[in-house]
């Protein structure tokens, strides 16, 4: 589905990529793992065409993104859950979710409906703008944008991030089931431990490259490569 080979990146005279290899399977869930700094948001700023990407190879159903705006990346099936939520502050929760809707595609699309079943939360909000949200009714609302332009691979960047434990629990509940519903995803998460329940196989990125990979059974029998790469 997904397929990134050799990718470098710089910022400016800045090189934060030194050679990248990341795949994704149909159906799979792919953990992208690695220290504060070492390059997965960068990665996925190249895969969504934030950043452009130097050397290498980016290609998603055997056609490239290279060079692609963000907006036909997205056409294209990807969707971002991007660093820090980044909802719309003025536009109330049922704004924020049709102002990404795509015309539904195929019965079994995302809806306002489906949305609001996964969160009931968000219905009871619906009427609030972004700014009166709490940090987890936030982080459902950028869960359940990205949802309505009924992605084929999703990508969550520390979508976890600073939410108290019974949000977090949520957010790891509802990507469980669209793990089960088929949903392909990428996650970037601090939580190496729920991480690796969630996803089938991981990546590990060490300033900048690509240093491991494996099923997640194979890396949970391996906390020494955890220790050393992510930290306790
Ligand atoms: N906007 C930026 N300008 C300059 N350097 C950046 C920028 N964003 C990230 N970097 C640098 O790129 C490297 C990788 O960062 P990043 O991809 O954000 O890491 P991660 O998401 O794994 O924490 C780091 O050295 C970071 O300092
Ligand atoms: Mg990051």
């Amino acid at each position: 589905m997904l397929n990134i080979r050799g990718l470098t990146a710089a910022y400016g005279h800045c090189q934060a990529l030194f050679g990248v290899d990341l795949d994704v399977g149909q159906g799979e869930v792919v953990g992208l793992i690695g220290r504060n700094g070492m390059g997965r948001s960068t990665v996925i700023k190249c895969l969504f065409g934030l950043l452009p990407a130097g050397q290498g190879s980016i290609e998603y159903g055997g056609r490239s993104l290279r060079g692609l705006a963000p907006y036909r990346i997205g056409r294209l099936g990807l969707s971002l859950v991007p660093e820090g939520r980044q909802i719309f502050p003025t536009l109330t929760v049922e704004e924020n979710l049709v102002a990404t809707a795509c015309a539904p595609k195929a019965a079994g699309g995302w809806t306002l409906e489906r949305v609001y079943g996964l969160f009931p939360r968000l219905r009871e909000r619906r009427a609030n703008l972004g700014t009166q949200l709490s940090g987890g009714e936030q982080q459902m609302l950028a869960l359940g944008r990205a949802l309505m332009t009924n992605p084929s691979l999703l990508v969550l960047d520390e979508a976890t991030e600073g939410l108290a434990p019974v949000v977090r629990a949520e957010i790891w509940r509802v990507l469980a089931q669209l793990k089960a519903d088929g949903l392909s995803m990428i996650v970037v998460d601090k939580n190496t431990t729920a991480l690796l329940r969630l996803s089938d196989r991981n990546f590990i990125l060490d300033k900048g490259t690509t240093v491991w990979r494996g099923s997640s059974a194979e890396l949970s029998a391996r906390p020494e490569l955890v220790a050393a790469y992510v930290g306790v």
